[in-house]
């Protein structure tokens, strides 16, 4: 459970971060989102995307996507508020039916998210008939129904692992599944749809093209001229950038799992190679520590979340997450499976 710091805290805590004039305005829709949630039995999960002053201020609980999955599933609040992403909503509303589930956008899409139908899964499931579906949690319900078991960033291998089958069909994210692919030891390929019926199966990951807009973008290229002008500093990316970038990289996480790298170990200097909203907050929760910064890159469907849009949410109760119901039992039990198997971290 967070603590929610004073004024006074929230302005040393982010001093050349958010700049003060937009913080006192930021700090005071803050106020009245806590008040209200209070007074509506609401808690507030917040991704560790979440930009600064909104990250600070109102989450009860922050963390990846498996964190708060497990938060949600357990809640007895009548009213969950998530600021992330549309596919988190949806999961906390799938595994937690009988509370209002609110997502204060409905821009808040995933490019992940939005590669992949519950059509396309169908139809693999006809081509590779009793191979079981390992799906990112990064979908949406009727693509989860599909599946046998989903998995986050950190629990992805040991996801793959605990089946009882030499091929698995690994959904939407082909750099996570070639990174998977990579760390089991397993063959991976990427078959087109419209392939006849195949053969003896030579390989053990079926993937599909889907890729994250924001992990994708950064290169070896970033990491060789960064390593070029600091020998010293320790780079950490997600498991969505290019198997080459987690090759080249010191460690490979999820959010969390590279939160926690940064507060147990003590390099001259970090480099984070991930959203970069998650970079302030973590300079923001070290302060003593160095981090350099390669921060063009925003993952525009995090960013629609505002303290404004939280507020209405609240005020308005909107955007109300629905799921049918023949939908969410078979997505629940698919995730259900994911939250029994914990967390593992990469390449420690
Ligand atoms: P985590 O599960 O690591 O928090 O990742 C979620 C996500 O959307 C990363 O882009
Ligand atoms: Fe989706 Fe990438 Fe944004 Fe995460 S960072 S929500 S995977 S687009």
């Amino acid at each position: 459970m967070m603590t929610h710091p004073n004024f006074d805290q929230l302005k040393d805590r982010l001093a050349g971060i958010v700049p003060e004039f937009e913080l006192e305005a930021k700090f005071e829709l803050a106020r009245e989102i806590l008040e209200l949630k209070r007074e509506k039995n609401a808690v507030i999960l917040g991704h560790n995307y979440m930009e600064p002053a909104l990250f600070h201020t109102i989450p009860d609980h922050v963390g990846d996507s498996l964190e708060l999955s497990r938060v949600a599933a357990r809640t007895d609040a009548e009213i969950i508020v998530f600021c992330g992403v549309k596919f988190m909503a949806e999961t906390a509303k799938i595994l937690n039916p009988g509370k209002t589930v609110l997502l204060p956008s409905t821009k808040a899409g995933c490019s992940l998210a939005a590669s992949i139908t519950a059509e396309d899964v169908r139809r693999l499931k006809e081509r590779f008939p009793g191979v079981p579906v390992v799906t990112y949690v990064n979908t949406y319900a009727d693509v989860k129904a599909e599946s046998d078991v989903c998995c986050t960033s950190s629990n992805a291998v040991a996801v793959v692992e605990s089946l009882a089958s030499d091929t698995v069909i690994f959904l939407p994210d082909e750099y996570l599944a070639r990174n998977v692919a990579r760390e089991t030891g397993k063959r991976i390929i990427f078959p087109t749809l419209d392939e006849g019926a195949p053969g003896e199966l030579g390989y053990e990951m079926i993937g599909w093209h889907g890729r994250c807009e924001v992990h994708e973008r950064y290169t070896v290229q970033d990491i060789e001229d960064v390593r070029r002008m600091f020998p010293d500093v320790v780079i950490l990316s997600h498991p969505e950038c290019s198997p080459e970038v987690v090759e080249a990289s010191d460690f490979a996480g999820s959010t969390t799992a590279m939160i926690r790298y940064v507060e147990k170990t003590s390099a001259p200097r970090y480099l984070l190679l991930t959203e970069c909203s998650m970079g302030d907050n973590v300079m923001a929760a070290y302060p003593d520590k160095e981090f350099l910064r390669l921060c063009t890159v925003r993952c525009p469907h995090m960013n629609q979340i505002t303290l404004e849009d939280t507020l209405s949410a609240l005020k308005l109760g909107r955007h109300v997450i629905e799921v049918p119901e023949d939908v969410r039992v078979r997505a629940a039990t698919a995730l259900e499976r994911m939250i029994a198997i914990g967390p593992s971290g990469k390449r420690d």
